[in-house]
């Protein structure tokens, strides 16, 4: 290693000290409950995304003892967009865990907190260095491309033997003072200054022992590798309206979207009709909707929202179970949503 350890965190703390973020909605009172709720929402997702819904959760929910009474469907209607929507159900389970088992409080342990429902080894040494001050090096995906470049760390070992090499690595270089400060430092300066095109490494403060700054080797460290597994798929939102109310389902329990409510849904054209033909749903106006392209992790969505107007509101012969309901558009209930239905439903 080129730098000495100390030295290395000495530049990041000087560099947080002017240019880290401070003031972020999670930042100003750092209770266990917040900084929890935020590293959750962070996971995959960016800050100006996470932001405005931090807020708004934050405003229904400011405390433990109001979120360990939200139902699952209150905690996916904020999430509605937001995406990843494994992360609120694990959410509501560890909310569940932490009122049962441990009386209400957060653990203050790693052990304990590795246990719980979306919370891997970075988000604990988040909580645990962020909330109460401990020492514990976190390794999120923005960190990881800080030391993958300043050490030149290949990326091309096999996934655990990276990972172990980039923990072992970031292990050594965190400090036991001011841990909290370093690994708030070390994700900001990986979103803002180290990125992943076009990194600012004119005014970035471990430039000078940089090994892929020195080697203009940016395409190794670290190396790119495009999912050649993406799964393309169209899918045809079936959408009933009938005056302000328009018809949604919601989805398994497993899959993609679990537990939001969507439109009814057809592989083509053809199949929603002949389903609309059976149901004897009766039309006024069909028309094609601008159709979108979504992206999930795996898969690449064509969707085609296919406009229907109803002569009337057909409420028992569509669905028999209760996993439908006719949402009411100027009165919306409460509902988890994804982000291609909000889309449509904003449209209408
Ligand atoms: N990504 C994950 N946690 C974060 C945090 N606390 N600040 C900025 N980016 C993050």
């Amino acid at each position: 290693m080129i730098n000495t350890f100390s030295k290395f965190h000495q530049l990041i703390i000087n560099w947080y000290h002017v240019n880290g973020r401070k003031n972020l909605p999670w930042q100003t009172e750092k209770t266990p409950y917040k900084i929890w709720l935020s590293e959750i929402m962070l996971q995959q997702t960016q800050v100006k995304t996470v932001i405005p819904y931090f807020n708004v959760f934050i405003k229904k929910f400011p405390n433990f003892n109001s979120l360990k009474l939200a139902s699952i469907n209150e905690i996916l209607y904020l999430w509605s967009g937001l995406g990843y929507y494994t992360r609120a159900k694990n959410l509501y389970k560890t909310t569940k865990i932490i009122a049962e088992k441990y009386n209400n409080q957060f653990p203050d342990n790693f052990i304990d907190l590795v246990k719980l429902p979306g919370i891997g080894k970075s988000t604990a040494g988040a909580i645990l260095s962020l909330a109460f001050g401990y020492y514990y090096p976190i390794l999120d995906g923005n960190v990881k491309r800080v030391l993958t470049r300043y050490y030149a760390i290949s990326t091309e070992m096999n996934k655990r033997k990276t990972e172990n090499e980039l923990w072992k690595t970031i292990d050594k270089i965190t400090p036991i003072y001011n841990t909290g400060k370093f690994n708030q430092a070390m994700m900001d300066l990986g979103s803002l200054i180290c990125k992943r095109t076009n990194p600012k490494c004119n005014i970035c403060p471990l430039h000078i022992n940089c090994i892929t700054l020195s080697k203009k080797n940016f395409e190794k460290y670290p190396k790119k590798y495009t999912n050649k597994n993406i799964l393309k798929k169209t899918f045809y939102f079936l959408i009933l309206q009938y005056n302000h109310y328009v018809l949604l389902k919601k989805r398994p329990s497993y899959g993609i979207w679990a537990n939001l409510f969507s439109f009814p849904e057809f592989y083509n054209e053809i199949n929603a009709l002949s389903w609309m033909k059976n149901k004897k749903i009766k039309k006024n106006e069909k028309k094609i909707i601008n159709p979108m392209y979504h992206y999930l992790t795996h898969l690449q969505l064509y969707i085609v929202p296919i406009y229907i107007n109803l002569t009337l509101l057909q409420k028992n012969n569509i669905y028999h179970n209760s996993n439908a309901i006719w949402y009411n558009l100027t009165k919306p209930q409460l509902i988890g949503l994804s982000s291609p239905v909000k889309k449509i439903l904003n449209k209408l």
